[in-house]
């Protein structure tokens, strides 16, 4: 839907500015992964060492946004498709604001993250695949969503009744069966200190996660 009637007003404070004030780059670090692969635990245990190092982050987290801005969305395909959707548009306005926003969401289909890529841009759209295999989701079962799914209870459960299509090319992947959630962390860290999202300077060496 247009409406030719309104016109896009173009802000006064530029992306480049804000970065240059903040000294960093503002981007999205976006999480994809199994129910109980970890994505909330890492991108919490990421959001709090920013903050702690004076950085501006945010996590949008699928079960927090699912209390609001999306109570309105199933988890159909297309009310998944839906959220996913309104959470890149959100993501947009965060980096827009200068922030390190980091989204973690099934966000099951490939298509529609690459929609998003396409929205945020090459630089600004950071995939991370949380990477757990569905045998180890099922032993943590945190919210016993698993055990629900199996016995039919939950119908179109991601990686028991409906599909999970991995990343071919994520920017990231963090094997959460194999490392530590401080590890995952510093992996992170690693990638946006190597291309420049943050200087080392900013991450405290002697205060690692
Ligand atoms: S997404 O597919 O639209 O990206 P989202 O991450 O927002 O999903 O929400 C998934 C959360 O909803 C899971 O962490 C889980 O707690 C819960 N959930 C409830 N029903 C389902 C389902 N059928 N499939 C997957 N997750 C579900």
């Amino acid at each position: 839907m247009t409406n030719n009637n309104i016109v896009w007003h173009e802000p006064s404070i530029n992306i480049d500015s804000r970065w240059k004030s903040n000294g960093y780059k503002s981007s999205v670090l976006w999480f994809t992964g199994l129910s109980a692969s970890g994505k909330s635990t890492i991108a919490h245990a990421l959001d709090k060492y920013l903050h702690e190092q004076g950085m501006h982050s945010y996590v949008l987290d699928g079960d927090n946004v699912r209390h609001g801005l999306n109570k309105d969305l199933d988890l159909s395909p297309a009310s998944r498709k839906e959220n996913i959707r309104r959470i890149g548009e959100v993501s947009k306005l965060f980096v827009d604001a200068g922030l390190l926003v980091i989204t973690a969401f099934i966000a099951p289909y490939r298509e529609d993250r690459r929609q998003i890529r396409d929205l945020l841009g090459k630089e600004q759209f950071i995939e991370v695949f949380i990477k757990c295999s569905i045998n180890e989701c099922e032993r943590r079962d945190p919210k016993g969503l698993y055990k629900k799914a199996k016995k039919g209870e939950i119908k179109e459960f991601t990686g028991v009744s409906a599909p999970y299509e991995e990343p071919e090319n994520p920017e990231i992947i963090l094997e959460t069966d194999k490392f530590s959630k401080d590890e995952c962390v510093k992996q992170i860290l690693n990638y946006l200190v190597e291309n420049k999202y943050v200087s080392a300077s900013a991450i405290n060496q002697n205060n690692n996660p």
